[in-house]
């Protein structure tokens, strides 16, 4: 098949775009051009990289045409946010591609109803970025029930691989927790520790897209979260990183608010949200229906990360 990767080289294309060269594939790449895949594989060598700037073009409304006529059997989105863009994605592509890959996010969900999570409970998405792709992935099932368009829906956790920062135990970007806990000084907790964090590497995201791929008639018209096996609560997370360096953790724990004020300024936004989030997923629809086998756990996909940025000076423990 030809597939057309939408914004391929970040996070999860730098680990699906080479799976698919391998699957014999043959592969168009859309970004603006700006960066390069986090890591270097021979594959990339055989993509074909067509730059375009999807916010511009979607202003002029030549998004979808110009995707179109890129005459992919299959495109796979990691950039729409908006139930517009998609709906502009969608009537361009009616009747002209066999699967159209959209990636959401479990944020769609808000908070946990019955934790962990299962695809049809009900949804209350908490602010803007789950609110408007909650809509999006509304839009294109609606458009797969009543039209029969071949979409499918894949919601990753946080996104987790060695190159870029992980979501740490105090819920955000804050590199210093890791820090931190590897020279066991104090780490504040909110409450006592057991809100979570859903992690999944991103080549297991990689993997969730291939076989929903080659998994088509079992995976149109379908939602599937994307996560690690478990998601982590706080105060596990925190011990397992402090006994990475041969620590036990030094916590305390603090009120809800007064623990965000213990947060550094840029990362409370983050850490509000993902505290209030408290993501817990099951991926046992992906596992059934797709074959889904995540190979790293939340922990394995941090450590392999962590240990990356401190290998690459990034990080001083
Ligand atoms: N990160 C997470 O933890 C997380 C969690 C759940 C869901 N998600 C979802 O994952 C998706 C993002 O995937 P990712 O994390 O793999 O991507 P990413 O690392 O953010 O990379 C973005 C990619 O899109 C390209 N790009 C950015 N702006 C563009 C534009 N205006 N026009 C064309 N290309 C553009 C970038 O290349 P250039 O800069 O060269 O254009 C790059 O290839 C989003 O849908 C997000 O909601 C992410």
């Amino acid at each position: 098949m030809r597939v057309l990767v939408i914004g391929g080289t970040g996070h999860v294309g730098t680990y699906l775009v080479p799976r698919l060269v391998r699957l014999g594939h043959e592969i168009i790449v859309v970004t603006r051009g700006q960066r390069e895949p986090y890591h270097a594989d021979p594959a990339w060598g055989a993509v074909r990289r067509v730059k375009m700037d999807r916010q511009r073009e979607e202003a002029a409304g030549s998004f979808g045409r110009n995707v179109r006529d890129l005459k992919a059997d299959a495109v796979v989105d990691m950039l729409c946010f908006t139930p517009e863009s998609a709906r502009q994605l969608a009537e361009a592509l009616r009747g002209h591609v066999r699967h159209l890959l959209h990636c959401g996010t479990i944020w769609v969900h808000g908070y946990p109803v019955e934790p962990p999570v299962t695809e049809d409970q009900p949804r209350k998405p908490l602010e803007e970025y789950g609110i408007l792709k909650n809509e999006a992935e509304s839009y294109y099932l609606g458009q797969a029930q009543q039209r029969g368009f071949p979409v499918t829906c894949l919601n990753p956790g946080h996104i987790v691989g060695p190159g870029w920062e992980p979501v740490s135990p105090t819920a955000c970007h804050d590199m210093q927790t890791f820090a931190k806990l590897a020279r066991a000084e104090e780490v504040v907790l909110p409450n006592i520790g057991m809100e979570t964090l859903h992690h999944v590497h991103a080549d297991d995201v990689a993997q969730a897209f291939e076989k929903a791929m080659t998994h088509w008639s079992a995976s149109v018209g379908e939602a599937f979260h994307v996560v690690s096996p478990s998601a982590l609560t706080l105060r596990s997370y925190a011990e397992a990183v402090a006994s990475w360096f041969g620590q036990k953790a030094n916590l305390r724990f603090a009120p809800f608010e007064e623990w965000l004020e213990t947060v550094p300024p840029d990362f409370r936004g983050s850490a509000r949200a993902h505290v209030e989030h408290s993501s817990n997923f099951s991926c046992a629809k992906a596992m059934r229906l797709l074959g889904y086998s995540p190979r790293y756990t939340s922990l394995e996909a941090v450590r392999e990360s962590v240990n990356w940025l401190i290998e690459h000076g990034r990080l001083t423990v």
